[in-house]
């Protein structure tokens, strides 16, 4: 028996369905972006690479992808403090970009509101947010998010990319965690 199995309350979400939304965020995506002469897609970790490696393959206008990692303080026991570190930085200037941010989940908001405001002041061309998951009644922040896979729940959440204490990012659904059977922070 796998170890993963007694953290999980149940599968939100299953691979069937997870692969169905991020081929239809795909499609949307090539319809919005059918026009642009160009599209730099932006992948926060290390949550955010699941989810870019297979909705790039879904998107068919010439593309370049790109890395940054944010860690924010303060998540976990308490509220986001607001505070975020860039661990690691594009490689690209991304003056006159398309810029496609693409992310695991989005729950207070805080991480992706001091993202956005850093990558605005580069001034890219334009700056639209992809997001697999999102927790809007967690929300402390209002940010504009232009593609949502799903809404969920305010529950601690792992698999597909997201990692409960760095694990299980590699299984193919979203699962949400079992409070009883693993105590976080
Ligand atoms: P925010 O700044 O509160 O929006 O926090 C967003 C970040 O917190 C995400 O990018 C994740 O790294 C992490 N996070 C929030 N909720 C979850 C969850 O349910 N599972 C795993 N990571 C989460
Ligand atoms: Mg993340």
């Amino acid at each position: 028996m796998q170890s993963y199995l007694r953290f999980i309350e149940e599968i939100l979400i299953d691979e069937d369905r997870l692969q169905q939304r991020v081929e239809a965020l795909g499609a949307q995506i090539n319809a919005d972006y059918s026009h642009a002469t160009d599209l730099l897609l932006v992948c926060v970790l290390k949550g955010g690479v699941l989810f870019l490696t297979d909705l790039m393959r879904h998107i068919h206008v010439p593309h370049a992808i790109d890395f940054m990692a944010i860690s924010s303080y303060g998540a976990g026991a308490r509220e986001t403090s607001g505070i975020v570190r860039i661990d690691l930085d594009l490689k690209q200037n991304i003056e006159g970009r398309n810029l496609l941010i693409v992310e695991d989940i989005i729950d207070t908001g805080t991480t992706l509101a001091y993202l956005r405001r850093l990558l605005l002041a580069r001034n890219p061309a334009s700056l639209k947010i992809c997001t697999l998951l999102s927790k809007p009644s967690r929300r402390l922040t209002d940010i504009p998010v232009d593609y949502i896979g799903f809404e969920i729940p305010d529950k601690f959440v792992f698999g597909y990319g997201l990692d409960l204490d760095e694990l299980y990012r590699s299984l193919p659904f979203i699962a949400a965690v079992n409070p009883g059977m693993y105590a976080h922070e």
